[in-house]
């Protein structure tokens, strides 16, 4: 595997090394210290991020390395320079490089055209890196996830589709509740039946049906960075009933955790008495994205 654009690229035994690894990274922060001597991982954010870009420059440190950081407005792909020409040469002179953009496909350009590993640090489609921290998250809660159920209730979102390819090879079941018009991408959810290892997917409108009997319940915000603000109102209007509230949180199984990738928006998509409360694992969950990605460095080099 040269890169990780999406939780499909892995395989079950990928999988669950990087969980493994990123459990070790978590006890031993510099196990592999000198892994990238002298050496420089590209950050590119053409969208605004707290955790993943902070996680991942501090991943790059522990890592023996140096993280070099830069926007759209930095780069001569900004006054038309090809998205071809600049993997290329970004290249020659790093050792990974960590992408959030807008479109799928431009990612895919860029590693099409790079030498050396590109990771995906969310797109419109995906967040692979958010996952992998949810995953562990989980596993601190209940121990192996084959034969336990997460339930994602709200917009569909990167945020969802990542969390569903990578339900599937861990044998996790999910449960994903929206209204019609927010549904997951068909496509993902016939990738997520295609890897599953035997967990189940349930695609309904029903919040209380998919959280019944989950271990966790999960959100994200009702409006990504990648949709028109105008859409607002109405994802406000249709997403409502979809709120992440105590009652709904008391009609999942009687241990279940609340996560979210954050940043929330308490009285939105999650009541502050759920996110502040008790049963919220959500700063443990943004603590994981570190030993995640440091694990990802790791594999991919
Ligand atoms: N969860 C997440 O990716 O957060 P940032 O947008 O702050 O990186
Ligand atoms: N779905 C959200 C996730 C933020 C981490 C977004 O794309 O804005």
């Amino acid at each position: 595997m040269k890169d990780l654009l999406r939780v499909a690229d892995l395989s079950p035994e990928d999988l669950a090394d990087l969980l493994r690894r990123a459990e070790e990274f978590m006890r031993h922060p510099l196990a592999a210290h000198d892994l990238l001597r002298g050496r420089t991982v590209l950050l590119y954010f053409a969208k605004p991020s707290t955790r993943t870009r902070i996680s991942s420059e501090t991943a790059v440190a522990r890592l023996g390395g140096t993280p070099v950081a830069v926007g759209p407005a930095e780069l001569q792909l900004g006054r038309g320079e090809t998205i071809e020409d600049t993997a290329r040469v970004i290249s020659s002179y790093t050792a990974a490089v960590i992408i959030r953009t807008f479109a799928d496909q431009d990612v895919r350009t860029f590693a099409s055209a790079a030498q050396v590993p590109v990771i995906n640090a969310l797109t419109d489609g995906h967040h692979p890196l958010q996952a992998l921290a949810d995953l562990m998250t989980l596993r601190e809660h209940v121990g192996d996830l084959r034969g336990r159920k997460i339930a994602y209730v709200g917009a569909a979102t990167n945020v969802t589709h990542s969390l569903m390819e990578a339900a599937a090879p861990a044998g996790l079941s999910i449960a994903v509740a929206t209204p019609p018009a927010y549904a997951p991408d068909p496509a993902v959810e016939a990738t997520t039946r295609k890897l599953s290892t035997g967990g189940d997917l349930l695609l309904t409108g029903d919040p209380l049906e998919a959280v019944e009997g989950a271990d966790a319940v999960y959100t994200d915000v009702w409006l990504s960075m990648g949709d028109p603000p105008e859409e607002k109102a109405a994802r406000v209007a249709a997403l409502s009933p979809y709120r992440v509230t105590a009652e709904l949180m008391s009609a999942a199984g009687p241990d279940a955790i609340f996560l979210h990738c954050l940043p929330a928006h308490r009285g939105e998509e999650v009541t502050a008495e759920v996110i502040d409360g008790p049963r919220s694992r959500v700063f443990r969950q943004a603590a994981n994205r570190l030993p995640t990605v440091q694990a990802v460095l790791e594999a991919l080099l």
